[in-house]
């Protein structure tokens, strides 16, 4: 057991990966600007506004806490790209191990044709400065790519490869919670970027694949 904190608690994923991590016997700080606890005693709240709060303040938010989830998306720039980067410097400066990054499939390889130009160039590159700032780090980091994002219910089956290997697809919240609360207990999972897809494998048989591949 672990404390956890997750940036983009209140989020669409983010809501389910605090879920997880509590259903599963972790403690969790779930961090957004209006955070909300949910039903778990287990589930702290604090709030931080990743466009305002500095490092220092990071720093203290994540006093005590064992693993970093940031699941958190808003404007590119000011919450993706330098939100990320100033959590990551923070929980390394707090003395956090483990981080695990959400991002997206299309960080890092070839996107359909459609995902070029404007906003998109924008996203992908902030996405892509905080995988770079996370894998410079000293923590102990694991990147999720996943792809569309479904708010239909959980399959349990997926698929997790490197960046780059696997078509363009789509994956629930559900499973990518699932992902979250299996590979962050994981030691072996970090140093791993992988791609997140619905799949044939259960959500263990796949990080075992991916981390054997
Ligand atoms: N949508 C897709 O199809 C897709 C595909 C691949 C990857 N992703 C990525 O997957 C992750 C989860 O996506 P999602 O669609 O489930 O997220 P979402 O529902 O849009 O949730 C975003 C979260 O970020 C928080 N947030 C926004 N601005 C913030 C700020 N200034 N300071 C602090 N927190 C802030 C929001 O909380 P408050 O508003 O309460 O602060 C919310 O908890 C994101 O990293 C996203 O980029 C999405």
């Amino acid at each position: 057991m672990s404390t956890i904190a997750v940036f983009g608690s209140t989020g669409q994923t983010g809501h389910r990966i605090v879920d997880r991590l509590a259903h599963d016997g972790h403690d969790v700080l779930a961090i957004s600007r209006r955070p909300t606890g949910g039903d778990s005693p287990r589930i702290r709240t604090a709030a931080a506004d990743l466009t305002h709060t500095s490092v220092d303040e990071l720093c203290e938010i994540l006093s005590g806490i064992d693993a970093v989830v940031f699941a958190a998306a808003g404007d590119p720039i000011r919450v993706d790209r330098d939100g990320a980067l100033r959590v990551i410097d923070a929980a390394e400066r707090a003395g956090v191990t483990r981080f695990v990054l959400i991002t997206g499939m299309g960080v890092g390889r070839p996107r359909p044709s459609e995902y070029y130009g404007g906003f998109w160039d924008t996203y992908f590159g902030a996405k892509e400065a905080s995988e770079r700032a996370l894998r410079t780090s000293t923590l102990a980091w694991t990147i999720l790519q996943p792809g569309e994002l479904l708010n239909e219910r959980g399959r349990g089956h997926v698929e997790l490869a490197p960046t780059g290997s696997l078509p363009i697809s789509a994956v629930t919240r559900d499973d990518v919670a699932a992902v979250v609360g299996a590979v962050v207990d994981r030691a072996d999972t970090a140093g791993h970027g992988w791609e997140l897809v619905h799949g044939d494998r259960t959500i263990e048989g796949a990080i075992e694949r991916a981390v054997r591949r």
